[in-house]
């Protein structure tokens, strides 16, 4: 019986640690964090990380933050010209590569694979433009420069360590993630706790 309760609890553990699985995620905390300008105070890069990884409710919070839907039904935490929304976050973890089903505030899987190119942070944010949603490449990066700036604010008011990184093998990754031809990553942002 001690055995059976004992063997419970580990799988219990690490399933809390497995946060990257498909399917739908906890809500944000949308009244959670530190005070905005207190956030803005403490952003910073961090290009160290702890082994700890990123629970399940840690990572909605990343993603909300990062385009998840705000108002009016499909609106987003980022503005986009034309409203297009044109660009799409997607998770790289040990667990495999995942879309964020913004919508649906939800993981879809893409694929087993590893995709992380710095694996000393438990999670790689990779954010992708659609040229087909919005002709305007300009315009693609400043959305992503606002996925990624709220990711940062968040990162600083959980206690988190980030980097933005535009230094990375783009055609690996878009081939690992299955790109179309219209599709681009245009940076991803390495995201964990800070080594101690
Ligand atoms: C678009 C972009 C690309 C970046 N690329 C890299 C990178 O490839 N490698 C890296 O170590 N840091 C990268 N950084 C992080 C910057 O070096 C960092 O933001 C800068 O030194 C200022 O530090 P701070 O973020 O702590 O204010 C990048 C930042 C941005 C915004």
């Amino acid at each position: 019986m001690k055995k059976l309760l004992l063997t419970s609890l580990i799988i219990m553990c690490a399933g809390s640690a497995l946060a990257q699985t498909a399917g739908p995620l906890p809500e944000a905390h949308k009244t959670n964090g530190m005070p905005l300008m207190q956030a803005l105070n403490e952003r910073k890069t961090t290009r160290s990380f702890s082994d700890q990884t990123i629970d399940e409710a840690t990572l909605a919070d990343i993603l909300w933050a990062a385009a998840g839907v705000n108002k009016d039904g499909n609106k987003r935490t980022i503005p986009t010209a034309l409203n297009r929304q044109n660009i799409s976050v997607y998770v790289l973890s040990a667990n495999g590569a995942f879309l964020y089903d913004a919508p649906n505030h939800a993981l879809v899987k893409i694929t087993d694979a590893d995709l992380r190119q710095n694996k000393d942070a438990p999670i790689t944010l990779a954010y992708a433009a659609d040229k087909r949603l919005l002709d305007k490449d300009t315009y693609s990066a400043m959305h992503v420069g606002s996925a990624y700036q709220n990711v940062g604010l968040y990162a600083a008011s959980a206690g988190l360590a980030n980097v933005v990184r535009g230094s990375f093998d783009q055609d690996a990754l878009e081939k690992g993630l299955n790109l179309s031809d219209s599709v681009n990553i245009l940076v991803t942002q390495a995201i964990g706790y800070p080594a101690n």
